[in-house]
């Protein structure tokens, strides 16, 4: 079976090229390398010990897209291609809807075009915006706070539409949780390019040097040490989720929207002292004031993706920290640090 994976270059694309490799899949990478960088193909093809298909060029390119569906005869895709920040998405909104809506339009134009339609859509548990219960399950009402989860409703609305409309289309969104760690190789991992917004690569450079200390974002939540509680996940078992979820396409039509996570709170001090464990160096920490539009705490019900996908997250919080570790060792990172 032949996959096209939009933004196969970035963090979590390329983990699943890895899973999807090795499990028998040809694939075709598709990605305008804005938020990546080219020489992760050279390491992808260390790990896999042979030679990957990448076109370079941007999903909104329609012909590109539809050239390279029938070129590479793609019978299903994961779009993972997007912008993911945040805090840029509230300044820049319309970067982040062209990018992320508009790409995701110029795809389906694309796939209706050719005829392929089978789709495995790179979703968010920020579309659930602050939770109302936990752990948060499918039918937790959405609502998201800032345009970066916004684009991913409207994107998950639009599919639906699409699903509905013709019942040759197979549609699933994956509602990521918090994806950590990186491939045991050590050659692939998180390379956020500046300084980390996120925690665990913000705690990896902490502990490396490169960086004097990390900012807690408030110990005053109803959690049980005040401190953010999240559901961070293995991203190489993120990865093996979308294989499961495009082993489940073939024998299924519709929309399906399924939580990726592994069903577990963990502390922004509880990953301190699991990395401070692995690593054998100090992670000095300041308590700071509450990060604006941050939510207390977020855990996934995995359920669903058991009944329907049989996959089950089992890389631990340990392990995690392990891989995030040896990558950050074996690379260095992060040239403007
Ligand atoms: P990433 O930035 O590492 O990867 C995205 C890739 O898409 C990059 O290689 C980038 O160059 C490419 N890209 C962006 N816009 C493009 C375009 N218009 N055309 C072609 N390529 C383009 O991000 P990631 O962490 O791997 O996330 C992948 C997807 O998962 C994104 O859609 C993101 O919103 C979603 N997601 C990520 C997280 C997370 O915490 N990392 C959580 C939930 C959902
Ligand atoms: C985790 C916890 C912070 C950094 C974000 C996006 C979300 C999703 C994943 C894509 C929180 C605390 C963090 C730091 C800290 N991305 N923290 N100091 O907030 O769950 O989600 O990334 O879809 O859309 O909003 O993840 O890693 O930023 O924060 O104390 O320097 O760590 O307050 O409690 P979050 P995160």
């Amino acid at each position: 079976m032949n996959i096209l994976l939009t933004g196969g270059a970035g963090y979590i694309g390329s983990h699943t090229a890895v899973a999807l490799s090795q499990a028998g899949y040809e694939l075709v990478l598709l990605d305008n390398f804005c938020n990546s960088n080219p020489s992760v193909l050279e390491r992808l093809q260390k790990i896999l010990g042979k030679p990957l298909h990448c076109v370079e060029g941007d999903v909104r390119d329609t012909s590109l897209v539809t050239k390279t569906l029938r070129e590479y005869k793609i019978d299903a895709v994961i779009h993972f291609a997007g912008l993911k920040a945040v805090g840029e998405s509230v300044e820049k909104p319309i970067e982040y809807y062209t990018n992320n809506v508009q790409g995701t339009i110029s795809l389906l134009e694309a796939m209706e075009l050719v005829g392929v339609k089978k789709l495995v859509f790179s979703s968010s548990a920020t579309v659930y915006g602050n939770p109302q219960y936990l752990p948060v399950d499918e039918a937790h009402p959405t609502g998201a706070t800032n345009a970066y989860g916004r684009s991913k409703l409207h994107i998950e609305e639009m599919l639906k539409d699409v699903a509905n409309s013709n019942s040759a289309w197979k549609i699933i969104c994956l509602r990521y949780f918090n994806p950590v760690g990186a491939h045991e190789s050590g050659l692939i991992g998180e390379d956020p390019g500046d300084i980390p917004g996120n925690l665990m690569p913000y705690i990896a450079l902490v502990a490396s040097g490169k960086l004097p200390s990390l900012n807690v974002f408030g110990n005053d939540y109803p959690t049980p040490d005040g401190t953010g509680v999240r559901d961070y996940i293995h991203v190489m078992d993120l990865a093996e989720g979308h294989l499961a979820a495009l082993e489940y396409l073939s024998g299924y039509s519709g929309w399906d929207a399924i939580n990726l996570g592994v069903g577990l709170g963990i502390s922004v001090l509880d990953l301190v002292s699991a990395y401070k464990k692995i690593s054998g160096r100090k992670i000095p920490f300041e308590i700071l004031e509450r990060r604006q539009g941050d939510i207390g705490e977020c855990w996934a019900k995995v359920d669903m993706a058991y009944e329907r996908l049989q996959w089950r997250a089992k890389r631990s919080i340990e392990l995690s920290c392990q891989d995030s570790w040896r990558y950050i060792c074996s690379n260095g990172l992060r040239k403007n640090i």
